[in-house]
């Protein structure tokens, strides 16, 4: 039986010739939003690979050759072409890490209601590495994790095993945190350049080597992990930040009688200004985790972020401003809220994707329920389906004929052409907040829509 080559003990020759002749194994844990691409690439290229998850149901649905992730254009096709040749699933890690040469980690990494990072998916693996990994071979974090977590905590969950691996000589570490956006991963995995940090440079190298074989894009070495992973954050954290300040702008120019997206598409032309959208809050598995990852690291070091804590708490807050408009509009109206029918159009955390995760939508619904209004959802990624106990509705004209006020929570593309004239034709009563600026204020005001834009003024 041929021998299979130990990756950290190739030189570079050997090293480029098992990458090219597919010699070296991967395997892939977590393969959710992000993994599951990452996967079918590194199968894409020609080398075999297994993704491992404890969902056994997604892997009964892979390994079924049914593909879960329809909204991510252009993964269906790879999908097809290399699941069972070149890619398979399991539940079963302890039958792939022995006989892998790469592990890749893409598990999550959320945070616990108290907004303290949740490493427990990463350590509880890595206490399984460390009893599976094949000497020699290569880890490599992907998931988002504040800087240092891998020297410091992950590190020790491998090391302190029975078989007692030490990294940097029984196994090598790294990290290539991911940056794809959900909705255009294939896009962002083409483009995006990628951080590639190591616990020393030959690790950096491996990896970098790898990765050149798989994806296309610039790879910028970094000095070590942690300094590749808060790149990563301070991306991330500078978004979260940008949009708290938009939407503190927002709430001054409603009052000033500001339209906010005129001020935004006039400031943008000036070379250094960066835009950002207010909007009803920032939601998904990055933006808000990262900056508590951020701010728990400065925790630990005895140090308070105040500009992050802020722009947390300015956008914490923004689904209360949306009930605040929709008030508004009611009280303009004449109408009570209790017992009305309040319509929230689209539930995703950001446009044109199927994902839930800390949505501002969930906190929305939540305060509307407070208030004793009757919630209906129309997503289009949600349609027929039970959502934060709520059945959605399947079809717009038939929700809208129900409502009495609906609130645009995400900018999904089939909101962009909403017509004011057909909003007013269809709903019981015409109250229209919309949180994200893409519904025309003066032909809502012409056609006697009572119309609320964030960071809009009334006119
Ligand atoms: N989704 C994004 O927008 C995005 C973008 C960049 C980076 N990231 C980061 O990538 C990482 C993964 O995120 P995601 O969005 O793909 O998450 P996800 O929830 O879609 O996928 C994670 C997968 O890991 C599996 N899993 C959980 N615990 C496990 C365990 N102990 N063993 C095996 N499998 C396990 C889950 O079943 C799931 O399928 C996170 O750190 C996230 O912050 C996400």
């Amino acid at each position: 039986m041929e021998q299979k080559p130990k990756i950290m003990q190739l030189n570079e020759p050997e090293l480029i010739q098992s990458i090219q002749s597919g010699k070296i194994s991967i395997c892939i844990i977590g393969i959710g939003r992000i993994g599951l691409p990452t996967a079918l690439s590194f199968a894409n290229s020609g080398l075999p690979t297994v993704g491992v998850d404890i969902n056994s149901k997604l892997i009964e649905m892979i390994n079924s050759k049914t593909f879960p992730l329809k909204d991510e254009p252009g993964y269906d096709v790879i999908f097809e072409k290399v699941t069972n040749d070149k890619f398979n699933a399991t539940t079963k890690i302890q039958d792939v890490v022995p006989n892998s040469d790469v592990v890749i980690l893409s598990l999550p990494t959320p945070m616990n209601e108290n907004n303290v990072p949740d490493y427990s998916a990463l350590l509880s693996v890595g206490k399984q590495l460390g009893e599976l990994l094949n000497k020699d071979s290569l880890v490599i974090v992907e998931s988002s994790v504040e800087p240092g977590f891998v020297e410091n905590d992950l590190i020790s969950a491998i090391e302190n095993s029975q078989k007692k691996l030490v990294a940097g000589k029984d196994f090598a570490i790294g990290v290539c945190p991911e940056t794809a956006n959900p909705g255009q991963i294939m896009n962002d995995f083409e483009k995006l350049p990628r951080l590639v940090g190591g616990i020393d440079e030959k690790t950096t190298n491996t990896i970098m080597k790898i990765y050149k074989h798989v994806f296309t894009v610039d790879l910028i070495p970094m000095p070590n992990c942690k300094t590749a992973n808060a790149v990563k954050l301070t991306t991330n954290v500078f978004r979260d930040l940008n949009i708290a300040f938009v939407n503190e702008l927002a709430i001054l120019f409603e009052k000033v009688g500001i339209d906010i997206m005129t001020v935004l598409e006039a400031a943008k032309t000036k070379y250094n200004f960066q835009v950002h959208y207010a909007g009803p809050g920032v939601g998904g598995p990055c933006l808000p985790v990262n900056s508590y990852q951020m701010i728990n690291l400065a925790k630990n070091m005895g140090l308070t972020l105040k500009t992050v804590e802020t722009g947390r708490i300015i956008n914490e807050s923004m689904p209360e401003h949306v009930i605040d408009l929709l008030q508004d509009a009611f009280d303009e109206s004449g109408k009570s809220l209790v017992n009305s029918n309040v319509l929230i159009l689209g539930i995703s955390y950001k446009p044109d994707v199927k994902d839930i995760q800390i949505t501002p939508a969930q906190i929305i619904i939540e305060k509307l329920r407070k208030l004793q209004v009757n919630v209906l959802i129309y997503d289009p990624y949600f349609k027929s389906t039970e959502v934060f106990g709520i059945q959605t509705e399947s079809n717009l004209v038939e929700a809208l004929q129900k409502t009495d006020a609906l609130i645009l929570v995400t900018a999904h593309k089939e909101f962009h052409d909403l017509d004011p004239t057909f909003l007013k034709s269809k709903m019981k009563t015409p109250i229209v907040i919309d949180s994200k600026c893409i519904i025309d204020q003066q032909a809502s005001k012409n056609v006697g829509l009572v119309y609320r834009g964030l960071g809009r003024g009334k006119i």
